[in-house]
């Protein structure tokens, strides 16, 4: 299909979904239990209303921004995830060349299909990338991984350690489909994935991650085997964010419930931001604080930016832009998310990110305490 005939997320989404396997589609889709959490994570961002300002020049608007320092064209990123590679051939890197002309920022997945440097291969220069950790019970692999990354320190800025899943949440569509065999792209990178009977893509993908991670020695540990800034991904309460402060090596935090793919019922990253504003909004000085999870339209984006987000990630958005047409897919996606963005803040009367903030929306709906 020719990728401009599509005019927003769903539509992506919907073309995806015929041309990917059915069990590329059940990995991508999937999330815990009753998928309460991955729907909430979009519905949450329906209740809040924006409140345009009129009588303002909006002839421009600015949409660059930093990430840790770093420019960026757009405050939206891609948030790690496994597997490109069974959507399209193109894989990570396809991503990766599908968001360079917008100076967005990637984060690669510790399971991405394709090695590290094969991802960066052609990138830009300027083009930063991130590279997600899930701490491997043999450490050894793990350190020789951070090894591998600290060598390419041009285009990887950041080490991002995921937290939300140390075990796998229970995913329904995933597991009725591991019966179907499927041959995975070898994930040259840690381990590879083993699908058997009553798996599912996520729980063989799980095999040899760690669960004993702590506040007390993770830190310190990650700390010997990278200079790389760190940030974690997946805190959902202020208790956590506040805690995340205390360290001086984490420069940023992902507020993420996994895209409800890990404990359903779980908070969406809204919730979060709100409970940080309220009890400890000192957190938004000491570090970044990014967001992912629901996002399907430029308002959704905005929203997060008013609340205090520094940067907005997509999941999913990616991979279907992936499977609905590779490369080009994924540059579709992002201009159609680029140009909501665009038209959102215009329409507020704001005419660049630093701008946004708490008074340009009406949160009460969500707001629960
Ligand atoms: C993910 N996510 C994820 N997160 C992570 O830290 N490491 C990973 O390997 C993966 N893998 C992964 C695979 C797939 C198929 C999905 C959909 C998600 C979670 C991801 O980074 C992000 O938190 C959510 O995808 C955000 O929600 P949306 O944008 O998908 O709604």
């Amino acid at each position: 299909p020719n990728m401009q005939n599509l005019l927003n997320l769903d539509e992506i989404e919907e073309v995806a979904t015929k041309q990917i396997s059915k069990k590329c589609w059940a990995y991508y889709y999937s999330a815990g239990d009753d998928l309460i959490s991955k729907r909430f994570n979009n519905l949450v961002y329906k209740q809040i209303l924006l409140r345009p300002r009129v009588f303002v020049d909006c002839s421009k608007c600015d949409l660059s921004t930093t990430m840790l320092g770093y420019s960026v064209g757009l405050p939206l990123y891609v948030s790690p995830a496994a597997m490109a590679r069974l959507a399209h051939p193109d894989g990570e890197r396809g991503i990766a060349q599908g968001i360079s002309s917008f100076g967005a920022c990637q984060i690669i997945s510790n399971n991405a299909s394709m090695t590290p440097e094969q991802i960066v291969e052609g990138s830009l220069p300027g083009q930063i990338f991130g590279w997600q950790l899930y701490v491997q019970n043999t450490r050894q692999k793990s350190v020789d991984m951070l090894k591998r990354i600290n060598k390419m320190k041009d285009k990887y800025k950041f080490i991002v350690l995921t937290l939300d899943a140390p075990v796998p949440g229970k995913r329904e569509h995933d597991e009725r489909m591991s019966s179907v065999g499927a041959q995975l792209p070898s994930p040259s990178a840690v381990k590879k994935a083993r699908d058997g009977p009553g798996g599912g893509v996520g729980k063989s993908l799980f095999f040899g991650t760690a669960a004993d991670l702590t506040w007390k020695d993770t830190l310190k540990w990650l700390e010997q085997q990278t200079d790389l800034p760190i940030v974690l991904k997946g805190l959902q309460t202020h208790e956590d964010a506040y805690m995340a402060a205390q360290f001086p090596q984490v420069k940023a935090i992902i507020l993420s419930n996994h895209g409800g793919r890990a404990l359903d019922t779980a908070p969406p990253a809204v919730h979060t931001l709100l409970e940080i504003r309220k009890y400890c909004p000192e957190v938004f000085s000491r570090l970044e604080v990014w967001v992912d999870g629901g996002i399907k339209r430029g308002t959704d984006v905005v929203k997060a930016l008013c609340l205090g987000a520094k940067a907005v990630g997509v999941g999913r958005a990616a991979l279907f832009g992936l499977g609905a047409g590779g490369t080009e897919g994924v540059e579709r996606t992002f201009e159609i998310l680029k140009a909501e963005i665009d038209t959102c803040m215009r329409l507020l009367g704001v005419d660049k990110v630093s701008d946004l903030g708490p008074k340009h929306i009406n949160s009460r709906a969500v707001e629960r305490d």
